[in-house]
Formats: C-alpha cells, sequence, structure tokens
C-alpha cells in the first residue's frame, strides 16, 4: 500500500488515479490528526482499508468498491471471456466480504460486475472503459444524491435550532455534502444558524474523530459530547432534531445504523424530539423485510478494550460484546430523508413508492 502525506485544502475522500489502475482513498483511521493519502491496488489492500475503516460510512464505501473492482478488472490476464467474468466474480466476492451491514457494498459491487457481464461482447480495451465508466458514475449519482438529500434535510431544520448526530454521515462517508450533515453544510452556506452537538460516537469514535473535524472546519457551532450526554442536552432542551445516517434500510424501514443510534431514537421518542433518518434509496434494502434480517457486523473486542489508550482499559482476558451497528425500529422514525423525497410512515407504503 503506497503511503503519502499532504495538506488537505478539499477533502477529497476517494478517488480514481490518474491512470485508473488504482484507488486513492484519505486514511479515516488517522484522521483529525494527520491526513494520510493510501493508494490501493491490490485485492488484499483493498480488503483490508474497507475492514479496518480506512474508508468507511455507506455510500463511501460503495463508491470506493465499485473502483476497486474496475481497477481490479484491468488487471485480469482473462483468455476468455467466461474465464475473465469468473475471476472478475471472486474479486467481487472477496470485497463484499469485508462488512456485511453496509447495503451499498454489494449494491456497488454488483452494477460494476453487471456492466462486465452486460457488455461481454465488446473488445476488451472498450469493455473495461464500460466498466470504469460505471464505477465513476455511482461516485457520480452519490454526489447529486447528496445535494439532493441535503435539501430536503434542510427544509426540516429552523433557524436556531439544535441538532444532534451520531457516527459520522458527512463527506468523508459519501462523496459531498454527506446524507445527515448534508443540510448542515448547506444551511450553513445558505447564511443559517444552528448548533449541532455531536454524540463521540464509541468505540470508534467517528463522532469525535471525523463528525466534529468537518463541521469545526466548515465554521458550524458544534459541540462534542460523550454517548451517554445524549439523554441530559435533550433533556435541557437544546435538542430540536435528531439527524443520523443510515447503513441499511429495510422494506418497513426498521434501519441499521452505527452502534448507539437505536438508543438515541429512543431518547428522543422520550423527549418527544423528531428523529430523522438520511440516506440515498441505494441504502434501502427491499430484499430485507424487517430489520431482523439485517446482518450486524461483530468487531474485534480490542477496539473497546485497547485502541485509542495507552494502556489497555480492561482485563485482557475480559470478554467483549462489539456489535458494530443496531437496528432502530421504524416505529421510532419520524421520516426517511432520500435523494427522491422524505418518506414518513406507514414506511411499507412510502418506501415501495420511491421505488414505483
Ligand atoms: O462503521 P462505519 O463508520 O462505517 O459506520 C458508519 C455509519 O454508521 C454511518 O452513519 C452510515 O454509514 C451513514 S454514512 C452516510
Amino acid at each position: 500500500m503506497e503511503l503519502s502525506v499532504k495538506k488537505v485544502t478539499h477533502v477529497d475522500n476517494l478517488r480514481l488515479s490518474d491512470d485508473g489502475r488504482s484507488v486513492v482513498i484519505i486514511d479515516q483511521t488517522q484522521l483529525p490528526n494527520r491526513t494520510i493519502y493510501l493508494t490501493l491496488s491490490s485485492v488484499e489492500e483493498m480488503f483490508e482499508a474497507i475492514q479496518q475503516l480506512k474508508v468507511r460510512g455507506a455510500p463511501a464505501i460503495g463508491i470506493c468498491a465499485g473502483y476497486c473492482l474496475s481497477c481490479l478488472a484491468k488487471q485480469i490476464p482473462a483468455p476468455d471471456t467466461a474465464g475473465f467474468l469468473s475471476e472478475l466474480a471472486k474479486q467481487r466476492d472477496t470485497l463484499n466480504s469485508s462488512r456485511p451491514t453496509a447495503v451499498n457494498l454489494s449494491w456497488a459491487l454488483n452494477r460494476v460486475y453487471q456492466a462486465a457481464a452486460e457488455n461481454q461482447p465488446l473488445p476488451r480495451e472498450a469493455l473495461l472503459d464500460r466498466v470504469q465508466q460505471e464505477a465513476v458514475k455511482i461516485h457520480e449519482e452519490d454526489i447529486a444524491m447528496c445535494r439532493a438529500i441535503s435539501e430536503y434535510g434542510l427544509s426540516l431544520i429552523h433557524e436556531g435550532d439544535g441538532i444532534l448526530t451520531h457516527c459520522n454521515a458527512g463527506p468523508l462517508a459519501t462523496s459531498r455534502y454527506g446524507t445527515a450533515l448534508g443540510p448542515l453544510f448547506l444551511g450553513k452556506e445558505q447564511g443559517m444558524q444552528f448548533r449541532v452537538f455531536a454524540d463521540e460516537t464509541r468505540p470508534l469514535l467517528q463522532g469525535a474523530r471525523l463528525t466534529s473535524y468537518e463541521l469545526y472546519h466548515a465554521g458550524i457551532d458544534v459541540t462534542l459530547i460523550c454517548d451517554n450526554m445524549a439523554s441530559l442536552v435533550m433533556k435541557n432542551g437544546w435538542v430540536q432534531a435528531c439527524f443520523v445516517g443510515c447503513d441499511r434500510v429495510a422494506a418497513n424501514g426498521d434501519t441499521a445504523n452505527k452502534i448507539g443510534t437505536s438508543g438515541v431514537a429512543i431518547l428522543a421518542h422520550y423527549y418527544g424530539i423528531p428523529f430523522y433518518v438520511l440516506g440515498p434509496t441505494s441504502t434501502i434494502d427491499r430484499s430485507c423485510k424487517t430489520g431482523e434480517n439485517i446482518q450486524i457486523e461483530l468487531r474485534d473486542p480490542d477496539e473497546i478494550k485497547t485502541k485509542f489508550y495507552q494502556e489497555p482499559m480492561a482485563p485482557a482476558g475480559v470478554k467483549c460484546y462489539n456489535p458494530a451497528f443496531d437496528v432502530t425500529d421504524h416505529s421510532l422514525i419520524t421520516a426517511i430523508v432520500t435523494e427522491k423525497g422524505i418518506c414518513h410512515a406507514p414506511y411499507q407504503e412510502s418506501i415501495a413508492t420511491l421505488f414505483s
């Protein structure tokens, strides 16, 4: 994995290299202290980057994986069509096994693979071009989707509001603007004033390391809180709405997002605060009937016990449970904001209408 360090002026979280043979990402695990760019060329480096959260956030994982598969297609010597496709399917499946919960990963990989499968009659160079175009299209579409989500989301914010967010659903997690943070960046551009509370988001601190970093540098009034402070901040009357992203939305509106999200939704319900989920339609998985069908990623216990600490903060042998996501019941969600519009309950119907 090639490594370079530079100062960022514009957050360009991921892109295809100029020769189209590798993917360049910001290593999000190094933020906010270091801005390090990694160049991913092999399937092992790509798998590791996604699995270790160097690139993370559902839409960004999808965009990155699409680019990765397009680069890997160029490395396949493939003497014949069937050989090429079966090798590409193998690479797709390897990348797809890096993280199970965000549906954008399989969604983007399948789109890029299909572009190869459907254009088989083309000569090799034209076929590879077509595959790359599909990956670029996924990225371009995400930019447009984030912008539309930001506009719909902004219609839910009033001047002076306090907004609470969990994890990171900003530009680093997507392409530009972000989903849950998109309305805040757009509102700031339009001169609106509001105050944001960012949950630190244990155990990997995406809220502290990434959300507060993005908002602070954009000049947005952001206050970082520990996850267990959300209840008090709501009780104080400082929060008028919660905005969160999503990793997979089931057909009935149940939503998987970063661990701790469902707790925020339960608190918001208790205090009568609207709880909004923002995400592109690519994060809706209609093949999942309910949240029960969503696979939740379990991660290394050391992320809780040792990561970010100078010395272990628990006995080495103690049992640890480290689910990366939880599912918020649809009954706790005030609305789901997509690029195609805002869905309200009953979600089974409003989501189906989005796709009709
Ligand atoms: O484990 P992560 O950091 O990839 O989890 C990210 C989240 O849960 C985000 O809220 C979600 O992917 C939406 S990003 C626009």
